[in-house]
């Protein structure tokens, strides 16, 4: 364990994002548009079959939502209450708005895609099995019975967490066999605007940036990384 990280009170952590939920969700729109470029570098998410996904820490749903429309089927899993009742309105709005513009230009009349569903759950706690709550929310996301969960991704989380939470969700991880995770998150190129939101955000970002690939290639037999821009990885590993 890296005794440089910073300690992440969990539920003081998860309130600040309760806080913050509102001001969050006016970038849903621009969230929306970066994701769908970003999921397009991934071929795991590209092959054309449908796969069953957790997004952790899925936020206001932007990614959620994206990996929707890619015809997945996912399940979103916050500790911030309001950050999962904002991701559900936003993900009808979107959906909503695309059955109507798809009617308007006359290229279908409604959009067949299956929403998300949205859990409120804070993943750190030692009774919570990520396979239990796919099992309790797979009709929901028209899951097959028993589901399988394909994969699992994560975006701009992990940083916020310190090395022994991370280490927590390895775990849950690796329990609940998906096939892949993908982790989109900083690389370590610094910036003085990232580092001064991290620094009032209270996360582990300036370990986590020093440290993520060493704590990946302990938990994970491959780790493969691919910038996205110069502060941004997607880190692929298998399970
Ligand atoms: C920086 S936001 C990222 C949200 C989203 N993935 C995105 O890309 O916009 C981090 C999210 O992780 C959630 N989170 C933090 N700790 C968590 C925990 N222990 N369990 C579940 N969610 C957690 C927060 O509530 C917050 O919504």
């Amino acid at each position: 364990m890296n005794k440089k990280s910073r300690n992440v009170n969990s539920n003081n952590h998860i309130r600040l994002f309760d806080w913050i939920a509102p001001a969050y969700a006016l970038f849903f729109g621009y969230q929306v548009h970066k994701y769908r470029q970003q999921i397009k570098l991934r071929p795991e998410l590209n092959h054309g079959s449908p796969l069953t996904i957790i997004d952790i820490g899925s936020g206001t749903g932007a990614l959620a939502y994206v990996l929707a429309e890619q015809g997945h089927r996912v399940i979103g899993m916050d500790g911030s209450l309001r950050m999962t009742q904002v991701a559900r309105r936003l993900n009808r709005w979107a959906k909503k708005r695309a059955t109507h513009k798809a009617s308007k230009t006359m290229k279908a009349t409604k959009t067949t895609l299956t929403l998300p569903s949205f859990v409120q759950v804070n993943i750190l706690k030692p009774e919570i099995s990520l396979a239990d709550i796919v099992e309790q929310n797979s009709q929901a996301i028209n899951a097959e019975h028993p589901p399988k969960i394909d994969l699992i991704i994560t975006s701009f989380v992990l940083h916020g967490l310190d090395a022994q939470q991370r280490s927590i969700i390895f775990r849950k991880i690796k329990l609940a066999a998906p096939d892949k995770l993908l982790i989109l998150d900083y690389s370590p190129l610094r910036s003085l605007v990232t580092d001064v939101v991290e620094w009032l955000e209270g996360g582990d970002y300036f370990n986590f940036v020093r440290t993520i690939h060493t704590e990946l290639s302990e938990q994970f037999p491959t780790v493969e990384v691919y910038p996205v821009h110069r502060q941004l990885n997607w880190y692929v590993l298998d399970i």
